[in-house]
């Protein structure tokens, strides 16, 4: 496995880049604005395809990378179902499994620093945002913070890991790395604790100033922006209502980016084709299974995903192909879900 810690001094933020092999699929945990040309060039020194960039949790100390990178890379963005920020193209649940090729992270809701922070747990190591940090926790007073929440993330599902398991936080003030279950359990000043009571005590005690960057960071993150604005504006995008005309359509293919397990969550629409996201440009260009489609049949094709970001950047993909006649899904399946359309399981 290719793994790289990387620091931003600024913000003592850990970002994290993840990739199975040399030439493969990468993935970015909590990258921060200012490093994006870092990653970059690192992504591309490793001979990788950064394919997701994931966010922890809506972050007040830093604005983040993620809407840079998908500017850049065309990266899928992701976060947790919570997170109500706006650049999100996958959103994740408890139990859900963030995946890449050869790599896949089981995905903890550990709210209470945040009411939207998840954690990211492989076999031998847990990226653990600002839930739990190393000898500290992350602080509840702010974002819709709850200290018994955090009490339960932290005891109920971060310790009950096992113990050699290593600890990668977003965060560290002191010049920590990394540290493990066991010792979180055993050193933690914050978790030795005997009730809920007395850790809800202990960090509304704590009385810490807001980050300097709050009021700049937290709307900038929450707008950082949605790639489907451009393509509404150049007339290339078909409401749920719309969409909902066009099922059944003998000119018209449905064409669903997601991935699998999204797709048997929350059900297709029926006689969709299914095409990755992560295989678009192989899909649109000439000689691709889209690009033959649109071109054998004379198809118009209407893109749709999640939330209606990767099907923007999928139409865009397709002109860039000379695909002409080509749509997408404005807001995505849960657009089409909130239109009542029907989807088939
Ligand atoms: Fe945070």
């Amino acid at each position: 496995m290719i793994f790289r810690q990387l620091f931003d001094n600024a913000s003592a933020t850990y970002t994290y880049l993840l990739a199975s092999r040399r030439g493969g699929e990468a993935l970015i945990i909590d990258p921060v604005l200012e490093k994006v040309e870092r990653y970059i060039q690192l992504v591309h020194e490793l001979d990788l395809k950064l394919v997701k960039a994931v966010d922890t949790h809506l972050h007040a100390d830093h604005i983040t990378g993620l809407g840079a990178l998908r500017d850049c890379t065309h990266c899928v963005t992701v976060m947790g179902e919570q997170s109500k920020v706006d650049v999100v193209s996958m959103r994740l649940a408890e139990g859900d499994k963030l995946t890449i090729e050869g790599l896949a992270l089981d995905v903890l809701y550990t709210p209470g620093h945040t009411d939207d922070s998840y954690s990211f747990a492989m076999r031998d190591r847990v990226f653990t945002g600002d839930t739990l940090l190393i000898r500290g926790t992350g602080r509840t007073d702010f974002q819709n913070g709850d200290p018994r929440a955090q009490f339960d993330s932290i005891f109920n599902k971060l310790l009950r890991l096992r113990e050699e398991t290593m600890v990668f936080p977003a965060h560290d003030y002191k010049g920590d790395t990394v540290s493990t279950i066991g010792e979180e359990k055993a050193c933690n000043p914050r978790l030795q604790v005997k009730t809920v009571d007395a850790y809800v005590e202990l960090m509304n005690a704590l009385n810490l100033p807001n980050p300097k960057m709050m009021d700049v960071a937290v709307p900038a993150n929450m707008r950082v922006g949605l790639a489907q604005e451009e393509i509404a504006r150049r007339g290339l995008a078909v409401s749920a209502a719309e969409a909902m005309m066009l099922v059944g359509a003998p000119d018209v293919a449905f064409v669903d980016l997601r991935e699998r397990a999204e797709r048997e969550k929350h059900g297709i629409i029926a006689g969709s084709i299914h095409a990755p996201y992560p295989d678009i440009q192989i899909n649109v260009r000439s000689g691709g299974m889209l690009n033959e489609l649109a071109r054998a049949t004379g198809k118009r094709i209407l893109f749709y995903c999640a939330f209606g970001e990767r099907s923007a950047m999928a139409v865009q993909a397709a002109q860039d192909c000379g695909l002409e006649s080509v749509r997408h899904l404005q807001g995505g399946i849960d657009a089409w879900k909130k239109a009542c359309g029907p989807l088939e399981r």
